[in-house]
């Protein structure tokens, strides 16, 4: 299998919960024969969406220059895209909800995608962060023949790092294994 497959790390913490569970899908991923990167969002600069239209009204380019159109590229020339997200106040964190606003000028070509979602939560429910891929799946739904692939559940890790006692680690990997 050789897939591109593209990981958006959007946890502020860099190694943390989120973002381990990221390294180890791209583990898998890598063991079977993929191409991989991530992002770790931290490290870039991505403004709002100010929502002036100007992708909207003609087609122009956002008039943004930061670094979302170097992203929206790797996004529409990927195969599959892994979201990853810590759960804040059961939602996705800001930096998350701040990249999918920027897809607003190139959605439309966010076209057949494979979508892995991960969520990390201190919460031991997987119920209440369903709520969390919800809100993943508000965005996909915009896209033309999403497929949504497969969900780890990163449930009971509040401290940076508790995730590694977890079986998600595993899980994880095999998952990035694809199908
Ligand atoms: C601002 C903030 C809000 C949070 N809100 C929730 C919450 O609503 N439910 C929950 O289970 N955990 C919540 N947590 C805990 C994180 O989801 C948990 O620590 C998670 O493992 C963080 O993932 P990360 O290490 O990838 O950042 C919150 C943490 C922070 C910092």
């Amino acid at each position: 299998m050789n897939k591109k497959v593209l990981v958006l790390s959007s946890s502020p913490r860099r190694k943390g919960n989120s973002d381990l569970l990221c390294d180890q899908f791209m583990s898998g991923a890598k063991e079977s024969g993929n191409t991989v990167e991530k992002i770790f969002l931290k490290d870039k600069r991505i403004n709002y969406c100010t929502g002036c239209g100007t992708c909207l009204n003609g087609k122009k380019p956002c008039p943004q220059k930061d670094d979302m159109a170097e992203i929206l590229e790797k996004m529409i020339s990927s195969d599959v895209i892994v979201m990853a997200t810590p759960v804040y106040f059961y939602t996705m964190c800001a930096q998350m909800k701040t990249l999918i606003d920027r897809c607003c000028a190139r959605y439309t070509e966010i076209n057949d995608k494979e979508f892995y979602f991960i969520v990390t939560a201190a919460d031991n429910n997987k119920q209440s962060i369903n709520r969390t891929l919800e809100e993943f799946r508000g965005f996909t739904s915009c896209l033309d023949g999403p497929k949504e692939m497969g969900t780890i559940f990163g449930t009971g890790a509040w401290n940076m790092g508790d995730i590694r006692n977890s079986d998600a680690m595993k899980i994880a990997c095999d998952m990035g294994k694809l199908s």
